[in-house]
């Protein structure tokens, strides 16, 4: 009996990178497995990002899913930003020429895209276990997996390495192959999703205060998300929902929080932040995408975001290997997406630094931070750059500059 298969992109990882690259490839005829550590549900019941750009929404139509995100997606035309005890809003559209972003939740990205995938009956493998990547540095890569106790190995002409900030991908090239870049923040991100109305259904709103950062999300007219910072320590059995009712409340203007609707939670979770690059993202045959190469702290919403341009760049690569016999494209691959990572490294490392109480944040760094949001909201640039960062810039911004 034999164990081996055949594919052209083995694709490691069935989160929103991996399922994306599955659903563009297919759609250009090539063949593709994916291999996932999880189970369909377990993926599902991680609770991530929700606000996706123009790009990633025309990626999904492109991808043949766009149906979900057209009538389950909440467009936005601006962001509310809070400090000082007012509410600010910073009208987007009008700053970038009619951009807009769109709430639809990554748990919903997920299913339509699994969904896809079944419908087109397209291989997912889930529940593979002890994942192993072999020859990438040649031109006939394998990786090997267990599923029930039998080993399989599948062959191909490329891996994708789409398995996240934990997965095997990075952690299988040898050492001083990767320049890796880090920075830990001195918190964390208490998020609680609740079947409530949100309080700010046509706006995300940020808050700057001296208690800490919040923000108010959505997932539809009837689901809210919250965040609050927390100490990067505390436990989510620290937080009653109560406890974190009225800390969301104390950090808004009082406008805005005497309209929260409370009720009971359906997940609370608490989640660290970090910026994370490895560089280069190819590797021969190897290709990082998503979180298996870079993260984002959530205060900019790009992580999905930069997740589904790293996958569009790596599919056209493909495409352009297999169907026009170029390599231009893989070649470009890892220097052209890390452009379009930095900058938004960059964005959202800032937002993080002037929206947060830093440690040593204290009275004066805290006038700082508000001093900087007042020149913001009455600076038409500055609006401008926060504006175009926000809804995402150009896939080929300054490629040909
Ligand atoms: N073998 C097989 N699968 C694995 C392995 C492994 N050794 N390690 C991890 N995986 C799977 C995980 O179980 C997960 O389903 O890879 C998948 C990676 O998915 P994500 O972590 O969601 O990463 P990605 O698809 O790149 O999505 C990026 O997620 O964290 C957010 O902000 C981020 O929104 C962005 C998005
Ligand atoms: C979310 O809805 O989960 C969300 C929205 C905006 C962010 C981060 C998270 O900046």
């Amino acid at each position: 009996m034999s164990h081996s298969k055949r594919t052209q992109v083995a694709i490691i990882g069935a989160g929103p990178s991996g399922l994306l690259l599955g659903a563009l490839l297919h759609r250009a005829g090539i063949d593709n497995i994916i291999l996932e550590r999880q189970t369909p549900d377990y993926v599902l019941s991680r609770i991530r990002a929700g606000i996706l750009e123009q790009v990633s929404v025309d990626l999904l139509h492109e991808a043949g899913v766009g149906q979900g995100v057209s009538s389950g997606g909440t467009v936005h035309h601006s962001i509310e930003l809070v400090f000082a005890n007012k509410r600010h809003p910073i009208d987007v559209t009008r700053l970038t020429d009619g951009k807009v972003v769109t709430a639809y939740g990554q748990t919903e990205v997920t299913k339509d895209l699994m969904e896809h995938r079944t419908l087109k009956g397209l291989q997912t493998i889930y529940e593979a276990q002890d994942v192993a990547l072999h020859n990438f540095d040649s031109k006939h890569p394998s990786i090997t997996y267990k599923v029930g106790g039998t080993t399989h190995t599948l062959q191909a002409d490329f891996i994708a390495g789409c398995d996240g900030f934990h997965g095997v991908s990075r952690a299988s090239l040898p050492s001083g192959a990767v320049r890796e870049y880090e920075k830990v923040y001195p918190f964390g991100w208490l998020g609680i999703l609740a079947d409530v109305p949100p309080v700010s259904p046509h706006a995300i709103v940020y808050a700057n205060s001296e208690r800490g950062f919040a923000l108010c999300s959505m997932r539809s007219m009837t689901r809210s998300r919250y965040y609050v910072q927390c100490p990067i320590d505390d436990k989510v059995e620290d937080w009653s929902d109560e406890r974190f009712w009225n800390e969301l409340k104390s950090r808004l203007d009082p406008e805005l929080a005497g309209k929260i609707i409370t009720g009971p939670s359906i997940e609370k979770s608490i989640a660290p932040l970090r910026s994370f690059v490895a560089e280069p993202m190819r590797f021969g045959s190897l290709f990082l995408a998503g979180d298996a190469a870079h993260i984002v702290p959530p205060t900019g919403a790009k992580g999905l975001n930069l997740a589904s341009t790293d996958v569009k760049y790596l599919s056209s690569a493909f495409i352009e290997f297999f169907k026009e016999n170029s390599s231009a494209g893989i070649d470009n691959y890892s220097a052209r997406c890390l452009k379009r990572i930095w900058r938004a490294e960059r964005f959202s490392w800032w937002l993080t630094t002037l929206m947060h109480r830093f440690p040593d944040t204290e009275g004066f760094g805290q006038k700082v931070q508000e001093a900087e949001l007042d020149y913001l909201v009455h600076s038409e640039a500055l609006s401008k750059s926060l504006a175009e960062n926000y809804v995402g810039l150009p896939l080929n911004f300054g490629e040909h500059a």
